[in-house]
């Protein structure tokens, strides 16, 4: 590894990673005691007099996986763009916990305050290895030159190895990113959010490309990271949503259309209406088989 390909991937990494405060102070000013973990109420985003959120109101709780489907152009994204800080909505309240106002905060301080954001493109360092990879999602020094150089203590190596551990790359860790599976960096990515601690993880899209086994490893990564942390997904592949559901949101046009389990969603006229809206010549007209379809056209 040359020092200058660490330091043009430091620098080229597109997501914030070198600010984290304690996570007891941060845990201190998060209040959830009688509320959700995350709240948007009435929040619309208007693009060019487009409201791609329209009165979007949706509350997740602490710990919960939620899984978030609908149609392209539902407003999925956007909506996890406001929660980060990446868009401000022109109306509607966005809180974290009972106390803290989103909108108030810009990107680097919601991260800061536990909220990590996978976007669909695994941005790894891909001339550094695994473990090195998690070990630059740990450091706060903002100082480059500490943080290609610094060695990490006893107790961080471990929860480096408790990291690589659970997203199943323990045998990979002197392992060069750049080598590894599409799947392979998409744990890698979600591992160096772990490093952080979140308390709410966005995962958009996150088995987008990978194969048959990697979303069965996902599935089963998502599962157990719910409970110590909040986990929202948004996804298109139905037969993944289905293998990790609890409470499902649909969203259409910018608000939500349907919530509840599975089933409830595959039987809710409105959510049937609005995926057959957009396959109007599909023979099979059930949920399940347009919803199973709509994974099919997005190439899984
Ligand atoms: N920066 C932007 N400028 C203009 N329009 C935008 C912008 N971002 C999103 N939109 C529009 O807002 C709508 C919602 O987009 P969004 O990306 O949130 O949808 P999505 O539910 O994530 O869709 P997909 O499933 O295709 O990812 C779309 O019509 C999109 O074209
Ligand atoms: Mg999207």
């Amino acid at each position: 590894m040359k020092l200058i390909d660490s330091t043009r991937d430091l620098f080229r990494r597109d997501h914030v990673f070198d600010f984290m405060i304690p996570g007891a102070a941060r845990d201190h000013i998060l209040d959830t005691t009688h509320g959700p973990i995350l709240y948007l109420d009435n929040v619309t985003v208007s693009f060019d007099g487009f409201k791609a959120l329209n009165d979007l109101s949706l509350y997740v709780d602490q710990g919960e996986l939620r899984c978030i489907i609908g149609p392209n152009g539902a407003g999925k994204t956007t909506m996890m763009d406001v929660i980060t800080g990446k868009t401000r909505p022109d109306k509607g309240d966005v809180y974290y916990g009972q106390q803290i106002n989103l909108l108030r905060l810009d990107e680097p301080e919601i991260a800061r305050l536990g909220i990590g954001r996978k976007f669909q493109k695994p941005t790894v360092f891909e001339h550094h290895s695994v473990f090195e990879n998690l070990e630059l999602a740990m450091h706060t020094n903002k100082d480059v030159w500490h943080t290609l150089f610094a060695r990490p203590t006893g107790e961080q190596r471990d929860t480096i190895e408790q990291v690589m551990t659970d997203i199943g790359l323990i045998d990979y860790s002197g392992q060069r990113a750049g080598v590894l599976s599409h799947g392979q960096k998409q744990w890698l990515e979600i591992g160096m959010l772990l490093m952080q601690d979140p308390l709410v993880l966005l995962l958009d899209e996150p088995v987008a490309g990978m194969t048959q086994q990697e979303i069965e490893h996902t599935a089963n990564l998502l599962v157990s990271l719910a409970g110590k942390h909040s986990v929202v997904v948004v996804e298109h592949d139905m037969a993944f949503v289905r293998s990790i559901a609890r409470r499902v949101t649909v969203l259409h046009e910018g608000r939500v259309l349907a919530e509840g389990s599975m089933d409830d969603i595959q039987n809710n006229p409105n959510v049937i209406e609005v995926y057959l809206g957009e396959q109007p010549d599909a023979p099979d007209h059930s949920t399940e088989s347009v919803l199973r379809r709509e994974s099919y056209a997005l190439g899984r």
